[in-house]
């Protein structure tokens, strides 16, 4: 089945720098798959007819054939007399022996659940879950008791709030897409950092959103004048920020910078949608700065914040949830008609009496994030001694390793075929760039760390030699 096309110009940028030392039809054909397995284009996906592509990657047709052939006899691809070759993933992965006889995974950042979750699971949850049972268990905002120790939650936080302002969604992934909707229509330009967390860039593309971006790094942080030109240029319709712990770079934003952004958003006319997802994922930042949400009325912004049980309690609850003005969060809830509905009502009584318990929570995951940030340093420092692990890492889910080449894609390549499962680091950005990057989870288990970094140590001297083109060491003479 054909979901839609990708032009060749827009393949081409997707394709970044994917030339290698094998032969080009090969070292295309291993990229094209790469950008599908990570999910950066979909299967059913029309790809560009071969003499376009070989138009714009300056190729001849013959290469860009054999290409198209070599993912065909992998099963990544399709082709039907007449309706050109379209993308597929393949029923089994091909090729992939586990590591030690397990699929390692370095895809997701988040912990297994808290060691709490089992001692809430009693009679007395059961009586209440029975208690529902006469109520049509649809509730399209959220089961009162949730919402109230949402509101609760936020209190503590230093945000006051209403339940009536919070709406309970499936997981926040749920929460951001349906924000998306209810504010972004086809074509609005919105803000978002780069690089970012990839599944919101896909929620906002969903909605119609074309997304500008400004950079935010492990070094120096968000570039606020580039922000806030791009707010005045564009004076985009909303903006979706990471304040706390971003994913994937970890860092923070200073209270200077979080009011410099709310003032950006309030002139541009700009909503602003603050995932709080990983805020409280605090190993040593000793600093508690303020939700964006407690600044919003003294800069004139609006805020939407989004939070989340996944990281604190357990991502299988798929309990999230959103923040607005009560009219606005009317609106939003009002979007989930086509997809939802409602949440699980089990669940959310789990997640009810587990959020007043989240500091006891908190310093069982600091322990656990402090573990795998040593551990991944550890291995990384003894293994690859040529990537850079970030100086300064006071918390989040992963770390944002710069690999000193632009061969992050190839890695994940190798990898995959070794059985352990990596995001690349242009996965994590909008157009091919973070070649040199990879985004390691420290909230893996430090043991899986430690083997999937040997894995990778193994591969690193192949790998690498893709990056010493002599293209290289001349880039900087060139003028
Ligand atoms: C920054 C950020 N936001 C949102 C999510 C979505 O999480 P969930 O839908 O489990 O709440 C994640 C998950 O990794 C995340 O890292």
């Amino acid at each position: 089945m054909t979901r839609g096309r990708i032009g060749a110009r827009a393949l081409r940028d997707q394709l970044g720098d994917w030339r290698g030392d094998a032969p080009a039809y090969e070292s295309l054909s291993d990229r094209v798959r790469l950008l599908l397995l990570d999910g950066r284009i979909s299967s059913g996906i029309r790809l560009p007819a071969e003499r376009e592509l070989a138009e714009a990657l300056g190729l001849s047709r013959t290469t860009v054939a054999a290409a198209y052939r070599s993912l065909r006899e992998a099963g990544f691809a399709s082709s039907l007399q007449g309706s050109g070759t379209t993308t597929q993933l393949p029923h089994s992965r091909p090729g992939a022996p586990a590591v030690g006889g397990t699929l390692i995974g370095f895809t997701h950042a988040s912990l297994p659940a808290t060691k709490l979750l089992s001692t809430v699971l009693d009679d007395e949850l059961l009586d209440d879950y029975r208690g529902h049972f006469d109520t049509i268990g649809y509730d399209g905002v959220g089961q009162p008791g949730l919402r109230q120790a949402i509101a609760d939650w936020y209190g503590r936080r230093g945000v006051p709030t209403d339940p009536e302002q919070i709406v309970v969604t499936t997981g926040s992934q749920n929460a951001i897409a349906l924000a998306a909707k209810a504010l972004v229509s086809r074509g609005d330009r919105v803000w978002a950092e780069s690089p970012s967390y990839p599944n919101a860039y896909d929620a906002l593309r969903d909605a119609g959103a074309r997304l500008i971006t400004t950079p935010v790094t492990v070094e120096d942080g968000w570039d606020m004048a580039a922000l806030e030109a791009a707010f005045q240029r564009s004076a985009p319709t909303a903006a979706y920020v990471i304040p706390d712990f971003q994913n994937p770079t970890g860092r923070s934003m200073s209270v200077r910078d979080r009011e410099r952004f709310l003032e950006a958003a309030a002139g541009a006319g700009t909503v602003v949608i603050a995932d709080e997802v990983t805020s409280e994922m605090d190993i040593d930042r000793h600093a508690v700065l303020p939700s964006l949400g407690a600044l919003a009325d003294a800069h004139g912004a609006e805020v939407v914040l989004i939070g989340s049980a996944s990281k604190q309690i357990w991502g299988g609850l798929r309990i999230g949830w959103l923040r607005a003005t009560p009219q606005l969060a009317r609106r939003i809830a009002a979007e989930r008609g086509s997809t939802d509905l409602a949440v699980p009502v089990f669940e959310q009584l789990v997640v009810e009496r587990l959020l007043p318990r989240s500091a006891e929570i908190v310093e069982e995951r600091r322990e656990q994030l402090r573990a795998g940030r040593e551990a991944a340093r550890a291995a990384i420092a003894e293994l690859l001694p040529d990537w850079a692990f970030p100086a300064r890492l006071e918390g989040g889910l992963a770390a944002w390793v710069n690999l000193g080449a632009p061969v992050s894609s190839q890695l994940a390549l190798a990898a995959h075929a070794r059985g352990l499962l990596v995001a690349a680091g242009p996965r994590f950005g909008v157009d091919g760039a973070f070649e040199r990057n990879l985004r390691i989870p420290i909230a893996a288990d430090p043991e899986d760390l430690r083997r999937g970094l040997e894995v990778i140590a193994e591969l690193w001297p192949a790998v690498n030699r893709f990056a010493r083109p002599d293209f290289e060491s001349y880039a900087g003479t060139v003028a």
